[in-house]
């Protein structure tokens, strides 16, 4: 097997990659609740979409037919997103989710296609360099969209999120005055702080 033969064989992966992200990326829109969010997933559906049409133009360039070979990685991560979208969280705490799951998903493409620009690099497949070095752009800013929507609100509203729920814990105990002592405030926020570092290690 040449190195050519195992560039062929990667296109042919990440072109299941892509088919299985079409699949995806309407549930994951459905499921996030930010408006960014959804559109950032819708967004990137279109780009799939398109991303899928230039693998099929490097088949081309490779004279090679458009063939698609099972991709048990993005499979494996698409399926893991199929078990966050079943978790019992809402809100901020699910679109936090949602994001962890897609960039998972961008992340091994990005390590995909960055390997198969290079490769045809090496080959002097000049056209197939450029039409993976578009779509290889293309997943780095969708990554780094995902980032600072994560950033800018949505892990914010997430760690908020477990703190109004620390408050409703709290106020049927502070209400009864005949047995039990108030909850100390320094537990609860102490769990607060421990979920937003969770976040934040998430985040990284
Ligand atoms: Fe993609």
């Amino acid at each position: 097997m040449t190195l050519h033969d195992m560039l062929v064989d990667e296109i042919k992966d990440l072109y299941h990659a892509e088919k299985q992200l079409t699949k995806a990326l309407p549930k994951m829109a459905k499921a996030a609740t930010n408006e960014d969010l959804r559109e950032a997933f819708e967004m990137h559906l279109e780009e799939t979409q398109e991303q899928i049409t230039r693998l099929e133009e490097v088949f081309g360039a490779l004279g090679e037919k458009v063939k698609a070979k099972p991709c048990a990685g993005m499979a494996g991560i698409i399926e893991e997103g199929k078990d966050t979208m079943g978790e019992d969280a809402e809100g901020a705490v699910m679109d936090a989710a949602l994001i962890a799951a897609a960039q998972r998903a961008e992340h091994y493409e990005i390590g995909a296609y960055g390997t198969c620009v290079e490769w045809a690099r090496l080959l002097g497949l000049d056209e197939v360099v450029s039409l993976l070095e578009t779509t290889l752009e293309e997943e780095k800013a969708a990554d780094k969209k995902l980032t600072a929507l994560a950033e800018s609100e949505i892990n914010q509203a997430a760690v908020a999120e477990g703190e109004s729920d620390d408050e409703e814990a709290e106020a049927p105990v502070r209400g009864n005055t005949r047995s039990r002592a108030p909850v100390a405030r320094g537990q609860s926020s102490g769990n607060a702080r421990t979920r937003a570092k969770a976040a934040d290690r998430r985040r990284r």
